[in-house]
């Protein structure tokens, strides 16, 4: 007969962290004035819907057999059912239970057994929406502002000279902790059986209100620069501080350049755009979208040749740092508090923006 395993007590969420430290963080939510994307436009087909998230708020994407794509609150105002389940018809959304029909902003336009006369219902809400770079773009916070707020600029994207590779992924981790993994460059030891071992240099940081970046450089202290490496940034600069990457939080999203022989002037080598777009309303799990835009090599459609080994190490590398944030999630729900030691001050700057510029989380409980 086995024993029933004992559980250790719960520990009680301890709101204080270590000095230095900024606690509130992984308890702040995303703050949703901001465009995000929600979905891969190829997922959304026409006449289909897809239902997606913002922290915990439900949300259905539509696109008619024509024209542009919309959003609107996945709940039927009438019984509360997810429109997501209902059927495009021409240009509305008709619910998949008593087929009250929406137009594209969320106003219900027709009920077909209400009796002749009586006043249509107000129907949902409907969030501003857009298409750009691949992706279905949504704005879930304050309608007003979406008119006035950039979708954000991607200059090499769609440049003939760069190939794109789209990341899509759920993750079970609160965001900061992907801004953290990212910006934090001292963690190249995770990825040394695919890159070698490689010190970072922290050359410069540069902060402001809604914005931190900072320029490291690389020196590998053992083992070889990979195929996969080599073949999206170049050759081994990476073996001499020859190299230069600035990594960027301008709230809400990160970006990442590279260039190979240090040279910012120049096209960059790497450039890799990502938003985390959190899912459930403790925000302790996000979608992460990415762009990874790869300059070619000079010689044509060499890049279509090389892609599945850039492909395969790209995954690796995104494989190692989603098991460690899912990790640290893990350690953080287990422990119910910010225990972290940060002994690297970027990071903490990186943490009180996020907590700055956040929003508080909704309440938990109904
Ligand atoms: S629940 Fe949507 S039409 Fe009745
Ligand atoms: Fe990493």
């Amino acid at each position: 007969m086995t024993l029933p395993k004992t559980k250790p007590p719960l520990r009680k969420y301890r709101d204080v962290a270590p000095e230095g430290d900024v606690p509130t963080t992984r308890t702040t939510g995303l703050d949703p004035d901001f465009w995000y994307p929600f979905a891969r436009s190829r997922d959304l087909k026409p006449g289909k819907t897809l239902a997606v998230r913002f922290a915990g708020t439900e949300i259905a994407l539509v696109r008619p057999e024509q024209g542009e794509p919309y959003a609107l609150e996945d709940r039927c105002a009438h019984r509360q059912v997810p429109l997501s389940m209902g059927v495009v018809k021409g240009e509305q959304l008709q619910c998949g239970y008593h087929c009250w029909a929406y137009d594209r902003t969320g106003a219900c336009v027709s009920i077909p057994y209400l009796d002749r006369g009586r006043t249509l219902p107000n129907g949902v809400r409907g969030y501003a929406c857009r298409e750009a770079y691949g992706f279905v773009f949504v704005f879930p916070g304050n309608q007003e502002l979406a008119q006035a707020t950039p979708v954000p600029e991607l200059p090499y994207h769609g440049d003939r000279r760069y190939k794109t590779r789209v990341l899509d992924r759920d993750i079970a981790c609160h965001y900061s902790f992907m801004h953290e993994n990212l910006m934090d460059m001292n963690h190249q030891f995770l990825h040394r059986s695919l890159m070698g071992r490689i010190r970072a240099k922290l050359l410069d940081v540069r902060e402001g209100e809604d914005w931190l970046e900072a320029d490291y450089s690389f020196s590998r202290t053992e083992g070889k620069q990979s195929l996969g490496e080599r073949l999206i940034i170049g050759s081994s600069s990476t073996d001499k501080y020859a190299d230069l990457m600035t990594i960027r939080t301008g709230y809400p999203y990160q970006t990442l350049r590279y260039w190979t022989d240090g040279k910012r002037e120049e096209p960059p080598a790497l450039d890799l755009w990502n938003a985390y777009v959190p899912t459930d309303r403790a925000q302790n799990h996000n979608h992460t979208y990415g762009l990874i835009m790869v300059q070619k090599p000079p010689i044509p459609g060499v890049i279509h040749l090389l892609w599945p080994v850039i492909t395969l190490f790209t995954e690796g590398i995104f494989g190692q740092d989603r098991a460690i944030v899912e990790a640290e999630q893990r350690a953080y729900e287990a422990q119910g508090a910010d225990l972290n030691n940060e002994v690297f001050p970027i990071i903490q700057s990186l943490k009180a923006l996020l907590a700055r510029r956040g929003v508080p989380l909704p309440p938990t409980e109904h």
